[in-house]
């Protein structure tokens, strides 16, 4: 089986502070998964020596790659995280108290609402049709660096989940989860590197 490893950026200082998109550096936590997950990948991709890595073009990605070595590198702007639009750089409650219908909107459809002037997650899944396309046409393994919606997407996608369950799925900070797909079916394995 060829294994895709799927992992979040490393926290981010957004992150801290609850802000939702942007494009900001690494807090301390991210600083040191980002160590933790060069070591992991290089252990577990040993003899694997046409595996590549795939980021965003969002820094973050970039960064928590930084420390892997020996691994071509690709940027794809269709992982880069849902566009939050005009919401972009706000918290949960900034956006509960200045836009209570955006809010609730997207408490009870969050699949279909789309951020005004940005994206939903119907429009997310929909982008990353070239990258799952070229995942499955990879025979080597990747290493998939991206973000919360973009990552519940495609674990959905490997793992044949249904629709609506894309947006409420846990793919938590530092875990790396291991999809293997076999010819018996999709296995699964995931590695909380810190706590
Ligand atoms: O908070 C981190 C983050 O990646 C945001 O940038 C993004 O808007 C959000 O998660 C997506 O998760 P949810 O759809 O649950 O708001």
């Amino acid at each position: 089986p060829r294994p895709i490893l799927l992992t979040r950026h490393g926290e981010s200082q957004d992150n801290v502070r609850g802000r939702i998109g942007g494009d900001t550096e690494l807090s301390e936590h991210g600083e040191i998964y980002k160590q933790k997950l060069a070591k992991f990948v290089e252990k577990r991709l040993e003899s694997e020596r046409a595996a590549s890595i795939w980021t965003s073009t969002l820094q973050r990605t970039i960064l928590t790659a930084g420390p892997i070595v020996g691994f071509p590198k690709i940027q794809w702007r269709a992982l880069d995280e849902i566009n939050a639009g005009v919401c972009d750089g706000m918290t949960y409650e900034q956006i509960k108290k200045n836009m209570p219908d955006d809010y609730e909107s997207r408490k009870k459809d969050k699949l279909r609402y789309r951020y005004p002037r940005g994206e939903s997650y119907l429009d997310v899944i929909q982008r990353l049709e070239p990258v799952i396309i070229e995942l499955e046409r990879q025979r080597a393994p990747v290493v998939v660096i991206s973000h919360q919606a973009v990552l519940r997407a495609l674990y959905a996608y490997f793992t044949d989940r249904p629709l609506k369950e894309i947006p409420h799925m846990e793919v938590p900070l530092h875990t790396i989860i291991e999809i293997d797909l076999g010819v018996t079916g999709v296995q699964e394995k995931r590695y909380k590197l810190m706590d």
